[in-house]
Order: C-alpha cells, then sequence, then structure tokens
C-alpha cells in the first residue's frame, strides 16, 4: 500500500497514522481521507496490530480541519457526499475494534476536533488548541462533530464550542472532558506508547468486546446496554484468555494470552 498524503508503519504491535501535509496543517482533504479509510481498514485487518496511535506531522497542527480550498468549490450535494464519506471513515475509526489513541499535537479545529473525537482516547501536547470554528465559515461540524462532542463534553459545553467556534486550549480541552491527559510534546508518542503498553498486554478478545460494550452501550437505552454488557461478559468467559488469566492470577504468574 503506497500513501502520499499520511504515513503508516506498524511496530511493537503498535499501527502509526501519521497525516502528513504539515504545510497545510494536516487539513483533510478528500485524498487525505481516502488514505485514512484505507489504512484503517488495514489496520482493522491486520492481526498482529493492537493499537493505533494517530498523529499529525510537524509541530504544530494535529489536523487544522477540513480542506477549506476544497469546500469552498462543493455544492450541496457534493458536500452531502463528502460529509456521509468522511462520517464513514470516522465511525470506522470509532469501531476498529481496538484502541486508537489521538494524539493531538498542536490545532485540532473543525474535522481536525472531530477526528480526534471519534478516536477511543485523546492526549494532546501542552500547545494543542481545540475547537468547531464552522459557523465562521457559513457551516456546521459535518463530521460528527454536533453529535460526539456534546456526548463526550455535555450539551451546554458543546453548543458553546459549536455556536462561537472559540478555540479552546489543552488545559481547557483537559478540564471539560475533552482530551484524557496534557503531557510536554516532547512525550506525546511515549506517552501514547505506555497506555497501548498496558492494553497490549490484556486479553486481545477482552479488550475489543468491553470497546465494543462501551461504543454499542452509548446508543442504547440503559437496560439493553446492560443485556448487551451481560452477553459480553459470557462471551468473555467461553475464551482460552478467561481461564488463562483466572489461573494465573490463582498461580501468582503472569497470564500469556493468545486471543483466543
Ligand atoms: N484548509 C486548507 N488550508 C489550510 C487550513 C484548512 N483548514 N488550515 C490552514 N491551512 C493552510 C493555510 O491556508 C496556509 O497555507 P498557505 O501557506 O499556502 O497560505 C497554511 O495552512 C498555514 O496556515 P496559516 O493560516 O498561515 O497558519 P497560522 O498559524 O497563521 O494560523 C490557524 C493557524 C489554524 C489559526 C489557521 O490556519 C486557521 O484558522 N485555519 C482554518 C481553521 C478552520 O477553520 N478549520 C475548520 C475548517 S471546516
Amino acid at each position: 500500500m503506497t500513501f502520499t498524503n499520511i504515513l503508516l508503519e506498524t511496530k511493537n504491535s503498535i499501527g502509526y497514522v501519521t497525516i502528513n501535509r504539515p504545510d497545510k496543517l494536516n487539513a483533510l482533504n478528500q485524498a487525505v481521507m481516502a488514505e485514512l479509510g484505507e489504512a484503517f481498514a488495514a489496520l482493522g485487518d491486520d492481526k498482529g496490530v493492537r493499537a493505533v496511535i494517530l498523529t499529525g506531522a510537524g509541530e504544530k497542527a494535529f489536523v487544522a480541519g477540513a480542506d477549506i480550498s476544497e469546500l469552498a468549490q462543493q455544492d450541496a450535494v457534493a458536500a452531502k457526499e463528502f460529509a456521509l464519506r468522511g462520517q464513514a471513515v470516522l465511525n470506522r475509526i470509532e469501531n476498529l475494534g481496538k484502541p486508537v489513541i489521538a494524539c493531538v499535537n498542536g490545532f485540532a479545529l473543525g474535522g481536525g476536533c472531530e477526528l480526534a473525537m471519534a478516536c477511543t482516547m485523546r492526549l494532546a501536547s501542552e500547545n494543542a488548541k481545540f475547537g468547531q470554528p464552522e459557523v465562521k465559515l457559513g457551516i456546521i461540524p459535518g463530521y460528527g462533530g454536533t453529535q460526539r462532542l456534546t456526548r463526550l463534553v455535555g450539551k451546554g459545553r458543546a453548543m458553546q464550542l459549536v455556536l462561537a467556534g472559540e478555540m479552546i486550549s489543552a488545559a481547557e480541552a483537559l478540564r471539560i472532558g475533552l482530551v484524557n491527559e496534557v503531557v510536554p510534546q516532547a512525550e506525546l508518542i511515549a506517552r501514547a506508547e505506555a497506555i497501548c503498553g498496558k492494553i497490549i498486554a490484556n486479553a486481545p478478545l477482552a479488550v475489543q468486546y468491553a470497546l465494543e460494550a462501551v461504543n454499542h452501550g452509548a446508543e442504547m437505552p440503559l437496560s439493553e446496554a446492560l443485556f448487551l454488557e451481560a452477553t459480553l461478559f459470557g462471551l468473555c468467559c467461553a475464551t482460552e484468555d478467561k481461564n488463562e488469566g483466572t489461573r494465573a492470577f490463582l498461580e501468582k504468574r503472569a497470564a500469556v494470552f493468545q486471543g483466543k
């Protein structure tokens, strides 16, 4: 697979995806979105990849939004297709079946903030800035921003970000729950790798089912979500890894999981 707008590599069971248009602050044009879709499809299928780290090239931006020069040319029909295609890529990331950590190393605006929100968790560097400035351009968020932001930070704060279009600092993003942690820029990837390492040491199917329970459960009434949780809990108990994990605890040794 050859990419021109993103970088993709795999190391120690971690997939690294870097959006690579630093001269345009990694703005998401259609070529980037198509390559992201392909890369995440491949990472989802690759059994050797247990977690993914997503970041932007350079020290200034994660992603400064959808590419405004492309947006400027779009009519209504093309814009609807554009939004649906982008949403499909973000849905794939959200439901990859393995964790994706966004390392937000600078501006995460518009589609950049939306992309980060589709990830399983978000780490921000101290210089990161977040925002949904679409209304300043005469549009609204189209890659899930009105929905995922509301679910992450609550309706009032989402309204303020989406309607005022103001940027917020990494510290403010941490305060409102938009990011999990803020770390110095030089330590961002290492911190994500440390979190990935802890996840990778755990039972692969249990990690996958936990992710599915949280994601699918969030869309369901509580009673059905709890039923889903109980069913996936039961499914875990049919795995070899559950036998190994419980036996290893009782034998006071580290578990060796097979993902079976
Ligand atoms: N789409 C297309 N190009 C973009 C872009 C975007 N979303 N964001 C930045 N760029 C380009 C700029 O046009 C500029 O290109 P040029 O050097 O060919 O002129 C380059 O990236 C650097 O950006 P610049 O604006 O010069 O950097 P800055 O440090 O002065 O400002 C921002 C940084 C992020 C505040 C500013 O670029 C910005 O407001 N970007 C748009 C953010 C936005 O509205 N995103 C939502 C889109 S729906």
